[in-house]
């Protein structure tokens, strides 16, 4: 520590800044910092000389040397925030985990998973009742032949039931001969044509799957929709047997306070045939707007296989005999959960989506 007068001032202030300037690391900072800005600086050596002063040389002095200090810390502070910077890095880049080519990203949100449709969610639940029940599940194509989702179902070329199902053709072969199905009821089809050629009758199975009508969507029909078929072809079967599989189906299904009805209805590929009613799920059969005041929602169509239809596919009428069902998986899925709307199921909203996580 040495004598100095206030002539020295401006000097001192050059040489702390250039020692500042010359600081390397915190530590040093740390070591010198008393020196530069502290009690055994110059600054505060010389403070304690104003006492001889006259009171004006002492104000100009005190307010020079005040202003000397301020500069000197203000460099202090901006170093040690530059060393601190510096150090940091430093310390970062030793710490860092070697992973090699492994980059490793900090996840701020848990990602969001998605989780199964609600379409596709009811059809497996209703896969899982009618599989509880002894039926299989089969799958058949989307497209095709109008032998296959048409004729083979009894419903010829011009037939008036055609106009039950507006059809979407694709341009394939000669005109109207290749569409996207209908119904799912073109797998009966299938599925008994392949159990004569393997000799594997009876037939116990529900086929569900994806299917298409020109129609315009509105609050109950969508023009890509998804049916269940079922069908069973065997000795013996009898009309109750279909009404008992039907009933099971629905307490299993919508819960033990609903229940089913069969009314008479006409279907080409089914005789007798019936439409397939259940409890209104929105009044709970007491009758509401939904239901018309019936206090029934019709679901599908069944019956019992028209002769005509074991006559397509070379099955003997005399020996075998059958039931078979149609139903809509939307339809099914909008009376579970009392959806107002069809076309929620299309839409895509995140927040219809959400409620059937
Ligand atoms: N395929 C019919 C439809 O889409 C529903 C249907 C009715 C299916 C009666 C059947 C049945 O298997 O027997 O309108």
């Amino acid at each position: 520590m040495g004598t100095y007068s206030m002539q020295d001032v401006d000097a001192l202030v050059a040489d702390s800044l250039a020692s500042v300037a010359a600081l390397t690391s915190l530590d040093e900072l740390r070591a010198h910092e008393a020196e530069l800005d502290g009690k055994r600086s110059p600054f505060a050596v010389l403070q304690k000389t104003l006492g001889a002063l006259e009171p004006d040389e002492r104000r100009e002095a005190g307010a020079r040397l005040q202003a000397a200090r301020a500069t000197v810390r203000e460099a202090l502070d901006a170093r040690r925030v530059a060393l601190e910077a510096d150090e940091r890095v430093v310390r970062l880049t030793r710490d860092r985990l070697d992973l090699g080519d492994v980059v490793v990203t900090s996840v701020s949100a848990p990602l969001a998973a998605g989780h199964v449709g609600l379409v596709p969610s009811t059809q497996r639940a209703l896969e899982d009742v009618f599989v509880a029940m002894g039926f299989t599940v089969a799958d058949g194509p989307e497209v095709e032949t109008d032998w296959y989702n048409f004729e083979a179902l009894n419903i010829p070329p011009a037939h008036p039931a055609r106009g039950m199902w507006d059809t979407f053709y694709v341009e394939l072969g000669d005109p109207e001969t290749v569409l996207m199905r209908t119904h799912t009821s073109p797998t009966q089809i299938h599925l008994m044509e392949e159990a004569v050629a393997n000799g594997t009758l009876p037939i116990h199975s529900v086929m569900p799957g994806r299917c298409f009508r020109r129609d315009t969507p509105d609050a109950r029909h969508l023009a890509t929709f998804h049916q269940i078929e079922g069908l069973v072809v065997d000795r013996g079967i009898s009309f109750a047997d279909l009404a008992g599989v039907i009933e099971t189906f629905t307490r299993a299904y919508f819960g033990s306070d609903i229940a089913s009805r069969l009314r008479p209805a006409y279907f080409p590929f089914t005789e007798p045939s019936a439409e397939f009613e259940i409890t209104c799920t929105i009044c709970r059969g007491d009758g509401c707007r939904t239901c018309s005041q019936t206090g029934w929602i019709e679901l599908g169509g069944c019956g019992m296989i028209d002769p005509a239809v074991f006559d397509a596919v070379g099955i003997d009428a005399r020996e075998w005999s059958g039931f078979a069902f149609g139903f809509g998986i939307d339809r099914c899925a909008q009376m579970k959960h009392q959806i107002a709307d069809m076309r929620a199921l299309i839409d895509n909203d995140v927040r219809f989506l959400r409620q059937f996580a």
